[in-house]
């Protein structure tokens, strides 16, 4: 990269945080971790400080230097020291930032968009169970989330149910905050669509792990990250279960292009989900739109 471009893209701290909506804020790759053949972790730091501030399940537009921008969760949690997003190589961007390599500069816009609502309206501790669905990648969006509610058992908020989908078991990712969490309290179950010779755990959709996951559905609140069809016969069983569609929230993508509500690009009904998203309760409006495909 030229200097000319190094210079452009790095702001003074004053106009930092009001440039941050459009201009990207340079980030250096200081960890890369392959979590799957096709998911790559990358841990970012400012080539400046101070850090981004932001909450659990907001979004970043990421860019590649010249190939391109793209909407990506962070999956660090705002107390982790580092800024990480776990990236699935899709496409051209995707494909550019996977292959980042410790070092590497990164262009980071944002943060973007509604939140998993960690903490309640009041600000205190969540005393309701939370069932965590992930399918896949699913579960980047969910990870920051997942490692405050853990903290927040610890200060009596509700229990912790994570249910994890994946194709098979190579597609698992977080394996060790897997672990970790179970090993600070959560109960966590696995499925995958197809097991392979060396897989004894369960096989199935995700929504298998629901009946006997053993929450309370009256009492709880939900997070689902995946495929909008995963997302929506987990949330049509969690109703049937008797949890409230308002308490279940899901976390929508479409396509992004300013991050900021101002192109369209990322409508769905009513809603632009940059900015009214991409977390949102599926309760009855977003129900309804769940059915329709992106054009
Ligand atoms: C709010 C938000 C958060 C996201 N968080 C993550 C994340 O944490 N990790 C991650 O890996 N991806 C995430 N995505 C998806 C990511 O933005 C897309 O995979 C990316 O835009 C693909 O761009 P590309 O240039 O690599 O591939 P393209 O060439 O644009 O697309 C390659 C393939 O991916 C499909 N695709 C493109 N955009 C999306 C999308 N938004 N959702 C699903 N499929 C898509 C295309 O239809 C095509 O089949 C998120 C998207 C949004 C909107
Ligand atoms: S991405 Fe431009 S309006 Fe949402």
């Amino acid at each position: 990269m030229s200097s000319d471009r190094t210079l452009l893209m790095r702001p003074s701290p004053a106009a930092r945080e009001s440039l941050s909506a459009l201009t990207p804020i340079l980030h250096r790759v200081v960890e890369r971790i392959g979590e799957t053949n096709d998911i790559t972790t990358l841990a970012l730091e400012p080539l400046e400080p101070p850090s981004m501030n932001f909450r659990c399940g907001q979004f970043n537009m990421l860019s590649a230097l010249g190939v391109g921008e793209i909407a990506i969760s962070m999956s660090s949690a705002p107390h982790e020291r580092m800024l990480r997003h776990s990236i699935r190589d899709v496409g051209a961007v995707s494909h550019a930032l996977c292959q980042s390599s410790v070092g590497d500069l990164v262009g980071v816009r944002g943060p973007f968009g509604s939140d998993w609502r960690v903490e309640s309206a009041r600000g205190d501790v969540d005393q309701r169970d939370t069932v965590v669905v992930a399918g896949g990648i699913g579960l980047a969006p969910l990870r920051g989330a997942v490692e405050e509610l853990v903290r927040d058992t610890q200060r009596g908020g509700g229990r912790i149910f994570i249910l994890v989908g994946a194709r098979e078991p190579s597609q698992i990712v977080f394996r060790a905050d897997l672990e970790s969490w179970k090993a600070r309290g959560a109960k966590v179950s696995l499925t995958v669509d197809l097991a392979t010779s060396e897989w004894d755990g369960r096989v199935g959709l995700v929504t298998t792990l629901l009946a006997d996951a053993g929450f309370d559905a009256t009492n709880s609140r939900a997070m689902l990250c995946g495929p909008e069809v995963m997302m929506r016969f987990t949330a049509r069983a969690l109703i049937d279960l008797g949890m409230d569609p308002e308490g279940i929230l899901v976390s929508l993508e479409r396509n992004m292009q300013c991050g900021v509500g101002w192109c369209g690009h990322c409508q769905l009904g009513p809603l632009l989900l940059c900015r009214d998203g991409p977390v949102v309760p599926y309760a009855g409006l977003v129900s309804q739109l769940l059915t329709q495909r992106e054009r």
